[in-house]
């Protein structure tokens, strides 16, 4: 190895692995199901493969959400630093808060600001609170990259179980003292990926008393909020008190397949906000603001996201029919578009599934269907409705189609 080589390997964080970055062989979850679809499409050329494990809109964001981009692309006006944001956009914001999920008070001054999609605010909030010996509440299965980042700055990370006999939420009643006397942030993602549960306000409500029991804040992601199926979108700022422990992370990637675009906000208790934006312009410049003008667009028709919405329950609809009839149990989902379900243990007859990931690699390999596997907490995998159809008939084919495939073996559960 050539010394300068040597030396930069020696130089990495230890939150990176220090010299040993890089050289870890563990091939982790998405990389299998990359490689394992690629050997499937090798091994069958002609065959259809059906991609169920896609976590992102399969259409792209509606005309007159590109036309603003558009026509505000061509100006100079926009040409520069955003910084912490354009004032429409906040005051959009504050408005689809309050049309959508009835959150009323919100000053755009204070309580709201734009992040270039949620992932990146998720990533910066723990720079907020976290210092060595710290602790953050995340549940699991679950989106994880606000506990990594918490991890880097020498937090740890405490998992909260979602258990389907508690409508896959957690347990708030059983953690130490001790824990909770070192804890600063509780994360929450509701409606859930990959669970697809909701929140119900009894349970908010419980969160809130927790929350200034506990001397705790509340980060609840509300990237999928919009893409409810049971009655009115629920946003934990409706609550009573909620605005005094925390802040909801909202986004236009799911709820208007702006995922590309990177446009999303961070809206609630105004300390909060103020310490993230605080953080936020040590970090980027903003967005620009043709695409800001886009989102105040989106965000000025929620219309939009209801319509997405019934395409996916079109679809969840169709999935839960094909997947019932070969033995699974599944349901449709509170929101997001995804159904999680429990895995089979194995094919009458045939082969064992020790895992939800076994599963996962049989449903590819041998029936050219993609999905996500989750074993963290019992054995389930999760189909999304966002796969490739250009309109109802080529969904209902397609269902027909990984039906026809699933029914094949005798599943057993
Ligand atoms: C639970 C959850 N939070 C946040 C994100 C990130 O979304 P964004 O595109 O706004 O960064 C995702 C994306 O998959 C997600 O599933």
């Amino acid at each position: 190895m050539p010394d300068d080589e040597s030396y930069i390997q020696s130089l990495f964080a230890q939150r990176m692995g220090g010299d040993q970055f890089g050289k870890d062989t563990t091939i982790y979850k998405f990389e299998k199901i990359k490689r394992a679809k690629r050997a499937a499409l090798e091994a069958n050329p002609d065959k259809e493969l059906f991609d169920m494990g896609v976590g992102e809109p399969d259409e792209m964001a509606y005309p007159g959400v590109v036309k603003v981009l558009q026509e505000e692309a061509a100006k100079p006006e926009n040409r520069g630093y955003t910084d912490n944001g354009i004032q429409e956009f906040k005051s959009a914001a504050v408005n689809y808060m309050k049309n959508v999920f009835g959150v009323n008070g919100l000053d755009p001054d204070k309580n709201v600001n734009h992040t270039i999609g949620s992932k990146p605010g998720l990533a910066m909030i723990p720079a907020v609170y976290i210092d060595p010996g710290d602790v953050i509440l995340m549940t699991v299965p679950g989106y994880p990259v606000i506990g990594t980042h918490a991890g880097f700055l020498g937090g740890e990370v405490v998992n909260l179980p979602l258990l389907e006999e508690n409508n896959f939420l957690p347990d708030l009643k059983n953690i130490d003292a001790d824990i909770l006397a070192r804890t600063k942030i509780l994360y929450l993602n509701y409606p859930n990926n990959p669970t697809g549960a909701t929140a119900t306000r009894e349970f908010f409500e419980e969160v809130v008393e927790f929350a200034r029991k506990n001397k705790i804040i509340v980060i609840q992601d509300a990237a999928y909020a919009a893409l409810t199926y049971t009655g009115k979108p629920l946003s934990f700022l409706s609550v009573p008190g909620a605005m005094e422990v925390g802040v909801e992370f909202h986004s236009l990637s799911k709820a208007y397949n702006m995922t590309g675009w990177r446009i999303a906000f961070i809206v609630g208790n105004d300390l909060i906000v103020k310490g993230f934006a605080h953080i936020k312009d040590n970090v980027d410049s903003g967005q620009f603001s043709a695409i800001q003008k886009a989102g105040v667009y989106a965000l000025n028709h929620p219309e939009i996201t209801r319509e997405i919405l019934e395409k996916y329950r079109r679809r969840l609809t169709l999935m839960v029919g094909a997947l019932n009839s070969v033995g699974f149990n599944a349901k449709l989902p509170g929101g997001s578009f995804f159904l999680y379900v429990k895995a089979p243990t194995g094919i009458e007859g045939g082969e064992e599934f020790k895992t939800a990931e076994d599963f996962s690699q049989f449903l590819i390999k041998e029936m050219m269907i993609s999905t996500v596997p989750w074993d963290n907490v019992g054995n389930y995998v999760r189909f999304s409705a966002t796969f490739a159809a250009k309109d109802s008939s080529e969904e209902t084919r397609i269902m027909q189609e990984i039906k026809n495939r699933l029914s094949s073996v005798k599943f057993v559960f």
